[in-house]
């Protein structure tokens, strides 16, 4: 992998003091205010976020968490003891400029937990959206307001992930059984497409959704630029929600058989045909590179083997022992692609197109 690694100034990364040392990345993955969410989908929080947050953005930290950050006293001295939900935006902050000393990103992904249960979240990316080519936000898409879309679509790098599994509120009942809700995500949706800025869909498909994948196809066909990407339900959730071998099969003959009536909403064929294989098997066979091009890193600073993977070991943290995170990563050891990964065994995500993208079956 030694060719994503920059040993020199580019035309995009250009010289300066740390260039010979900087380690690039396409993604950083970058998760701000972990503890928090107004959703409680059934695969990720099904009893909900134990953090409340208040009109007044006071964020109400379970004291189990406050213990961990003891273990990171770094951080702990940043954090009040009666934190806003600013706050932790402002750990993040740190974290974003932490990472920017010792890495070239093309493209800052932001992420929660619910990352709109920030009020300020507009004024918080205006700071550093000009840093990167692009800054992806990834969202339930609930909370976003008009005048935010509007605000984004106005910085002109922006786009959206939104995580939606139907656009009907029976195909999209994994993630809430509020039919207002779902139509209030579509309804953003079309708010993001007037501006032109475009939108990656995160698709879970579960038992609700698998086999009427074609509704939500059918519902967003024109509504802009919208590429919906199905991946698997994983970890525990896959035993009680995954899909059944009929509904399997009806999404193989939408996403397969008739790939070339809904193209315009999907990603490359391939990865469709490597999504159903895998789910057909069920077990991932491929080998994945995606931590050599996506570095996750969380509110605290703890850089991740990888952002999709939550119980591969972590490399370290970028605020308190940077030099041991990315010599990792010069000498290629944070990640072996050989190794038999837990977290591996049935994950499909977005990513899977810088593997497809290396394979060279797709350009
Ligand atoms: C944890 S959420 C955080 C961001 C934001 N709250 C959202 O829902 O977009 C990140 C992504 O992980 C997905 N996800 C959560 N649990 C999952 C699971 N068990 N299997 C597959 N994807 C999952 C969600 O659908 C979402 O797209
Ligand atoms: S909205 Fe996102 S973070 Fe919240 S429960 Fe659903 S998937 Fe998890
Ligand atoms: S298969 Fe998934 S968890 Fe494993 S390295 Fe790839 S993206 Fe990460």
């Amino acid at each position: 992998m030694a060719e994503f690694y920059n040993n020199g100034p580019t035309e995009e990364f250009p010289q300066d003091d740390n260039a010979d040392q900087r380690v690039n990345f396409v993604f950083q993955d970058q998760r701000i205010l972990d503890e928090a969410c107004n959703l409680a989908c059934g695969y990720c929080a099904p009893s909900g976020f134990p953090m409340r947050i208040d009109r007044e953005q006071n964020a109400n930290m379970p004291e189990a968490w406050r213990g961990d950050l003891k273990l990171l006293p770094i951080v702990d001295a940043m954090m009040p003891d009666k934190p806003k939900v600013a706050d932790f935006f402002d750990i993040g902050r740190t974290v974003i400029a932490g990472m920017q000393e010792q890495a070239g990103v093309e493209i800052l992904k932001l992420s929660g937990g619910e990352i709109t249960l920030h009020s300020g979240l507009v004024d918080y990316v205006r700071e550093v959206h000009q840093d990167y080519t692009a800054v992806q936000i990834l969202t339930n898409g609930i909370k976003l307001t008009t005048e935010q879309i509007d605000a984004f679509g106005g910085m002109g790098n922006i786009y959206f992930q939104v995580s939606l599994d139907g656009t009907r509120p029976e195909t999209n009942r994994a993630r809430t059984p509020n039919a207002r809700l779902t139509e209030r995500v579509v309804a953003n949706m079309r708010r993001i497409s007037e501006h032109g800025m475009p939108i990656e869909i995160n698709c879970v498909l579960t038992n609700r959704n698998t086999g009427e994948f074609s509704t939500m196809l059918d519902d967003l066909r024109g509504v802009g630029d919208i590429i919906v990407i199905p991946r698997p339900v994983r970890g525990g959730a896959k035993e009680l929600m995954n899909c059944t071998p009929d509904q399997l099969a009806t999404f193989k003959t939408t996403v397969l058989d008739r790939y070339a009536e809904y193209a315009d909403l999907l990603p490359p064929k391939v990865y469709l045909e490597r999504l159903v294989t895998m789910m057909e098997v069920g077990a991932r066979t491929d080998r994945c590179y995606v931590p050599f091009f996506v570095q996750g890193v969380d509110n605290y600073g703890n850089c991740e083997t990888c952002s999709c993977g939550g119980t591969l070991p972590l490399l370290g943290n970028v605020l308190d022992n940077p030099d041991e995170v990315f010599d990792k990563h010069r000498q290629e050891e944070n990640y072996d692609p050989g190794a038999d990964y837990d977290d591996c065994n049935y994950c499909m995500t977005q990513f899977e197109l810088f593997n497809l993208f290396i394979e060279g079956s797709i350009s």
